[in-house]
Formats: structure tokens, C-alpha cells, sequence
């Protein structure tokens, strides 16, 4: 056999990112090229008995360039004769995996006859994450090869698997420890002669199931449940269910009818803006001309938690997790031994799930997890993250005693959902080591932190903390301090509109059910009742909203000359918090329950509080719904962004893609208004604010006005539009 160099040099190359807007290097025209030359070459060459295809640098393939899959001329086609050529070849041809072979590439694979693997290769059809499917051909050899299940399970949900459990579905015929391309020379060298018709995929059936029909039906309606609203996984049953009834040309034509319905479904485009704007937050800038390129991150070896409630326990859980060292420290021994448990419980569930990794996770060794309740252990660690009650005397009390007793260079970070973190940083000696580490709940799961960044905080504190994103394999994203930050600031409008629709005369199911048809994982009051309803309470306590503190005479649905709901507060004044204790917007199946059934006790609340108040219910329909509580959230986002508190609308859109349950194909809230079109968001926000001239959340932002009044510009281009100064800015 001779090594085809046309291939070889020019097979299937690595992808790499280069950031947003700069594109990607997978399978460009050049190397599809290359190897539809170097096919024929060797098939005309008598002297080639046989063909192997690998990659460059180690690396199969990652798939085809994704901004080439909304171009015109887009790879889908071209890349599938590829595919087809590669297997009707009469020589056999042998595919060495190093790396990854996603997408593009892995079907590239299933063209070949054979396919060899190294074992820490890993592979997939991540297509259905960026709105599509594999649209060469993929779904119809796929399952030809390792069974609807196997097939299904992969393309619908993207995942990559390992070599292993690729040699175990019979994706791969060998995994190789050593040189994968010898490995896959020495195959072909064995093969050859041996007939190929039963190494043609195309040619071969589907493995039957007992009941394929009665399957296919059971996954779409469970993809389908899963998807909220998102039709690629749906369409990607559809593609597998024409491999098990269609004949192989039948089914590729239907696959490429399906490819481009997603291609144009909207759906793609918005998948992939979330795709790159994940990448473009990378990058961060801080006024005062601090940025990513020019900060680096200091070491990260071990850390601290104070506080292991709710959050803290999910953070050490990750820390551990990240391999970094931690002391957990509570306020006495009766909290340190419940928080403990609860921290030792989730790790034991962790490492179940890791399985195999279990025993680097080596929690029970203290030189790894330490529990205490001496704040001397913090002396020497790289980072301390609190975590104790929302109290902003109690926080500074503990930023003071951490300045006197942490190391200089150690990172003081604070998990506050809404505090000032300039005052946090004020009762230390070192604020530019103060910063915000929003962290989502539960801390271990959710990918999102938030960091904000303090008036003094340094470059090194916020490249440390993006470090510490990094090592926690979460979504960083850099914001500025304000009230809220950026996450709970656009949050409140919008569970402040859902609020005042239940005046109005909605009931809480009914906005939920609207914004969950919508594509959120959950409405506002379920989101609220998951929460518990007693946190917002203290903090309207604390700002003086609700309470003894409110001044008599104060009219019941107006604070500071504004509308205001009372009605989460009478929720709270008759115990109910939510989940945590049985009853909130909801009734549950016990205190600590999770299955939502409407109450007809808050059917009466509202009814009694309207009746109070004089307000005849009238019926909201589902667009009203949507309106006031998506607008009043982006029209928040847009006063965020003139104010400079984030970089770009990119950022908000990750930080509520990865936080708040926003349905990733609608692409961020901001994405979406740019979607709805700008003149129409400003039109809706001017008729309900005229509607409701006292709820300020509704007045639109002068910098949505001003984008507005110049020609709706596309996302990309907003923030230039912010340094031209208008009048009203
Ligand atoms: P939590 O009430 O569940 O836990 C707070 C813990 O701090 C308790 O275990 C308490 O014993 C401990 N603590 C209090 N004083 C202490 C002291 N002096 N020294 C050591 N430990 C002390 O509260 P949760 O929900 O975990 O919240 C913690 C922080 O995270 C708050 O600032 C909160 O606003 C924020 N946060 C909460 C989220 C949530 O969903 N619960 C989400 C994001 C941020």
C-alpha cells in the first residue's frame, strides 16, 4: 500500500476557533479538494492497493466550517459526494481517528470502510446544537452501522462519545494505544482483497428493532419534550426515522430536505450566534482601558468557602470537582457538620456520575477538603469565595476579617446576587482584590458566573477570576456593579410585569405556561417558588419597601411614586415561600415538593385582592404576556448597555442563555429583539408604557430610541452607536 500524500497531507484538517467573526478552519473546499484528487489519484494508480485518510497535528476532523453553513455555498452537498466517493471506492479505505471526528468529519469516517481509532480520540455529530443535523449523509449511515438507538441518541443530542464506547457500538473496528496511522496502515494492509460490499454502509439494512415504529414515536415525543420549541433534535428523528423506512438515495434526499428546513428555520442562525458569542465574552474590557489580552491570571491552587448553604456547597462540590483544594468554613459546628453532609452527599452523587474518574475526585482527604469553622485555615489560600447570607453588614464584617488574616495576593470574591460590591470591597485594605463570583443555582450545575468587577478591582483580580470560570469548566462573563448586576437587574422588570398581570386579572399558570411555550425551562413563579419567595421578601424588607419601616399612609400599590405590587409580600405575611414550604404560587405535594399543581387558595387571594383594590380582572391574552414581560426585561438590557455595564449585547445574551433558563434557539434576549426588529420592540414598550405610565421598567430606553432613530442596525453594530453621543444619551 503507498500512503496517498495528497490525502494524508491534506486530509480532513483540525479546526480551530479564532474568535467571533474571524472564522474557523474545518473541512474547507480546499481540503475536500484535496481529497476527492487524491481518491482518484490512487484509484487510477494501480500500484495503490488501498487508501488511508488522517488528519493533521493529531487531530481527525472537527467538522465542517460552520459560517459556511449559512452561506450559499454551503458544504452540505459537495461534502456528502465526498462521502460517497470515499466509499464506492474500489480500494478499501481505512479512516485513522486521532483526536476528534465531529460532525463533517465523523461522517467523512463512516464513508470509509474501516475506521481506526486512538483511545483518547472522541467523537460526535454535534450538528442538533447549532440548529442542524448532519447533513452529509450521516443520519443515514449512522444508524446503518451501530442501530437506531445508538444513532438516535448521538444526533440528537450532539454529545461526543470516547473511543471506547465507540469500539463498543461498533462505530470503530479497532482503538489503538500507539501510532494510530500505522495501526490503520496495517488494517489496510490486512484487508486488501477482501471484498467491500459489506463495508459500504449505504448498502447496507437498518438493524431492525422489535418495534422501530413504536421507538421512533417514544423518542420524538421525548426529544420533543426535551427540545423545548427547538426543531432541530425533532428533525433529526424525522432524518433517522427516513433511514429506517426510505431506501439509502430516498433517505439522503429526505435528510437534505430536513437539513434545509433547519437552514432556514432561524432556529440555526440564532444557535450558532449563542455558538460564537460564548467565544466572544472570552474576551473582556474593563473601563479604565484594563482588558483580557493585556491581564494575566494568577495561580489558582487552593481555595476557600465561606458559608455552606444553598450556594457554598455547590461551589466547594466544583471546586473539588476542578481538582482545587478547599477549605469550607461555617459560622459554628452544628451549620459546618449539616453543611458537611449536604457537601459530601453531592460529591458522592458526582463521582457516581463520573464513574470511572471517581477516585481523582479523593474528597475524603483533607489535604483536598477540609471542614472548619477557624478563619485562620484561609491564610494561605490563592482564593476565598463567601457565601453567606445576603446581609451586607455581615458580608463586610467578613471582608474585614479576611483582608487582616488572607494573604496579600489572595482573591476575595463575594457570591452576592445584588450587592454593592464597592462597599463589600470597602471594609478591606486591598478592594482591587475584591470581586463579584455570581454563581447560578445549583452552583455545581449551572454553567454561568457572573463576575463583576468593583471601582478598584485590578486586571489580575478579573483575569483570575475568568481563569477560575475556566477551571470550573463555567461560562465567565465580566459585568460591571450595579444594583443586580446584569442577570437579577434585567430579571426584576420582567417578574415584576408577571406580577402586575396577575392584578391585571391573569393567574400564575397562565404566565408561566405563556413563557414556557415560549421556550424558558421555567415561568417566573415557578422560578420564584424553586427560589423561595422569602429571599426577595427580606431584600424589599432591607430596601424598605415592605414592612414596618414603610411609612403610614403609604398607598398600598405605590412606593416611591411608582406602582408597586404588594401581593409576593401577602404571600409571605400568610407563610407561603414557596417549594421549601409546600405553598407559594403553587401548592406541592409537601413542604420540600417539586410537582406544581395550581392552588385554588391563590385563585381566591387574587380574586379577595382585587376586589380590595377595585381592579376589574380583564383577559390578558398570550401576546400581552410575552410583550410586558420580554420587552420590560430588554429594554432593561438596553439601559444596561448604554450605561456601560456590559461590553456588548453578546454578553447579556450568554449570561441568560447560561443562568436564566433562556431558550438557547432564540439566541439571548437581546439576539431576539434584533429578530422581532427594533422599531417593534419601541412600539410595543410605548403602547404598554402609555398603558401604565407609572411602571418606569416599561419607558424605553433612550439608547433603544436612539437605535432606533438610526435605521435599526444589526446586533454587531449597536455599541458603536453608543460612543456617538445624541442629545437624549
Ligand atoms: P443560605 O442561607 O442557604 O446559606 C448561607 C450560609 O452561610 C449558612 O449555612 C450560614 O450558616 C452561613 N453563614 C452565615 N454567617 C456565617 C459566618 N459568619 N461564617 C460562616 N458562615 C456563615 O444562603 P444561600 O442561598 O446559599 O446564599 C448565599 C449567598 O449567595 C447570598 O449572598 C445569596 O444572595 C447568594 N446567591 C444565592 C443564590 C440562590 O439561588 N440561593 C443564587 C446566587 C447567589
Amino acid at each position: 500500500m503507498r500512503r496517498g500524500r495528497g490525502l494524508h497531507a491534506a486530509g480532513a484538517g483540525p479546526e480551530r476557533y479564532q474568535g467571533y467573526g474571524r472564522g474557523l478552519r474545518g473541512i474547507s473546499l480546499a481540503v475536500l479538494q484535496a481529497l476527492e484528487d487524491g481518491l482518484e489519484k490512487a484509484d487510477a494508480d494501480p500500484s495503490v492497493k488501498a487508501v488511508m485518510i488522517c488528519g493533521e497535528n493529531g487531530k481527525f476532523s472537527a467538522g465542517a466550517d460552520i459560517r459556511g453553513f449559512s452561506s450559499p455555498n454551503r458544504q452540505g452537498p459537495s461534502l456528502a459526494a465526498l462521502v460517497s466517493l470515499i466509499e464506492s471506492s474500489k480500494k478499501p479505505v481505512v479512516a485513522a481517528i486521532e483526536g476528534i471526528a465531529l460532525g463533517g468529519g465523523l461522517e467523512v469516517a463512516l464513508g470509509c470502510h474501516y475506521r481506526v481509532a486512538h483511545v483518547k480520540a472522541r467523537m460526535g455529530l454535534p450538528e442538533v446544537t447549532l440548529g442542524l443535523l448532519p447533513g452529509a449523509e450521516g443520519t443515514q449511515r449512522l444508524p446503518r452501522l451501530i442501530g437506531v438507538p445508538a444513532a438516535l441518541d448521538m444526533i440528537t443530542t450532539g454529545k461526543h462519545i470516547s473511543a471506547h464506547e465507540a469500539l463498543k457500538l461498533g462505530l470503530v473496528d479497532e482503538v489503538v494505544e500507539a501510532n494510530t496511522v500505522e495501526a490503520a496502515m496495517h488494517l489496510a494492509n490486512q484487508v486488501i482483497g477482501q471484498p467491500l460490499g459489506p463495508r459500504r454502509l449505504s448498502l447496507r439494512p437498518v438493524p431492525p428493532l422489535p418495534d422501530t415504529d413504536g421507538f421512533l414515536r417514544a423518542a420524538r415525543l421525548r426529544v420533543r419534550e426535551r427540545a423545548r420549541g427547538c426543531l432541530a433534535p425533532e428533525l433529526c428523528v424525522q432524518a433517522v426515522r427516513a433511514a429506517t423506512e426510505l431506501p439509502f438515495s430516498a433517505g439522503v434526499r429526505r435528510e437534505r430536505e430536513l437539513f434545509v428546513e433547519l437552514l432556514s428555520s432561524g432556529q440555526a442562525r440564532a444557535l450558532q450566534y449563542a455558538f460564537f458569542a460564548e467565544r466572544a465574552v472570552r474576551r473582556w474590557s474593563a473601563p479604565g482601558g484594563a482588558a483580557s489580552h493585556g491581564a494575566a491570571p494568577r495561580p489558582l491552587r487552593s481555595a476557600a468557602v465561606i458559608g455552606l448553604g444553598t450556594m457554598g456547597r455547590g461551589i466547594v462540590t466544583c471546586l473539588v470537582k476542578a481538582n482545587i483544594p478547599v477549605v469550607a468554613l461555617e459560622q459554628n459546628l452544628e451549620y459546618l457538620n449539616v453543611g458537611r453532609k449536604a457537601v459530601m452527599l453531592l460529591l458522592e452523587r458526582e463521582a457516581k456520575k463520573m464513574e470511572q474518574d471517581a477516585q481523582a475526585l479523593d474528597f475524603h482527604n483533607p489535604a483536598r477538603l477540609q471542614f472548619t469553622v477557624d478563619f485562620d485555615l484561609l491564610r494561605d489560600v490563592d482564593l476565598v469565595i463567601e457565601a453567606v447570607f445576603e446581609d451586607m453588614a455581615l458580608k463586610k464584617e467578613i471582608f474585614h476579617k479576611l483582608s487582616r488574616i488572607c494573604k496579600p495576593e489572595a482573591l476575595l470574591c463575594t457570591n452576592t446576587s445584588a450587592l454593592d460590591i464597592d462597599e463589600i470591597a470597602s471594609a478591606t485594605s486591598r478592594p482591587e482584590q475584591v470581586i463579584g463570583t455570581h454563581f447560578f443555582s445549583p452552583a455545581h450545575v449551572m454553567r454561568l458566573l457572573e463576575i463583576i468587577y468593583g471601582r478598584h478591582t485590578s486586571p489580575t483580580a478579573i483575569a483570575t477570576a475568568m481563569q477560575l470560570a475556566r477551571a470550573l469548566r463555567k461560562v465567565g462573563v465580566v459585568v460591571g456593579n450595579c444594583f443586580g448586576f446584569v442577570g437579577n437587574r434585567m430579571m426584576f422588570p420582567y417578574v415584576e410585569q408577571a406580577v402586575f398581570l396577575l392584578e391585571e386579572g391573569s393567574r400564575p399558570e397562565e404566565v408561566d405556561q405563556v413563557l414556557e411555550d415560549f421556550g424558558f425551562k421555567i415561568g417566573p413563579f415557578r422560578m420564584s417558588d424553586l427560589a423561595g419567595l422569602d429571599v426577595g421578601w427580606r431584600s424589599r424588607q432591607g430596601q424598605g419597601l415592605t414592612g414596618p419601616s414603610v411609612p403610614a399612609g403609604t398607598p398600598a400599590r405605590q412606593r416611591l411614586g411608582r406602582r408597586y405590587s404588594p401581593l409576593p409580600d401577602l404571600l409571605c405575611e400568610s407563610g407561603r415561600f414557596g417549594q421549601k414550604s409546600g405553598t407559594g404560587w403553587y401548592r406541592y405535594e409537601r413542604a420540600g415538593g417539586r410537582t406544581a399543581t395550581p392552588d385554588p387558595g391563590v385563585h381566591s387571594l387574587l380574586a379577595q385582592y382585587r376586589h380590595t383594590h377595585g381592579i376589574r380582572p380583564r383577559h390578558i391574552d398570550q401576546e400581552e404576556i410575552l410583550e410586558r414581560c420580554l420587552f420590560a426585561l430588554i429594554n432593561e438590557g438596553f439601559a444596561i448597555l448604554a450605561e456601560g455595564i456590559a461590553a456588548g449585547p453578546e454578553h447579556l445574551d450568554v449570561i441568560y442563555i447560561n443562568g436564566y433558563g433562556w431558550p438557547r434557539h432564540r439566541g439571548g434576549p437581546m439576539f431576539y429583539a434584533a429578530t422581532v426588529g427594533l422599531p417593534r420592540v419601541l412600539a410595543r414598550l410605548q403602547h404598554h408604557s402609555q398603558a401604565h405610565p407609572d411602571v418606569p421598567g416599561l419607558r424605553p430606553s433612550a439608547f433603544l430610541e436612539k437605535l432606533v432613530a438610526m435605521g435599526n442596525p444589526p446586533l454587531k453594530e449597536w455599541m458603536s452607536y453608543l460612543s456617538q453621543q445624541s442629545p437624549r444619551l
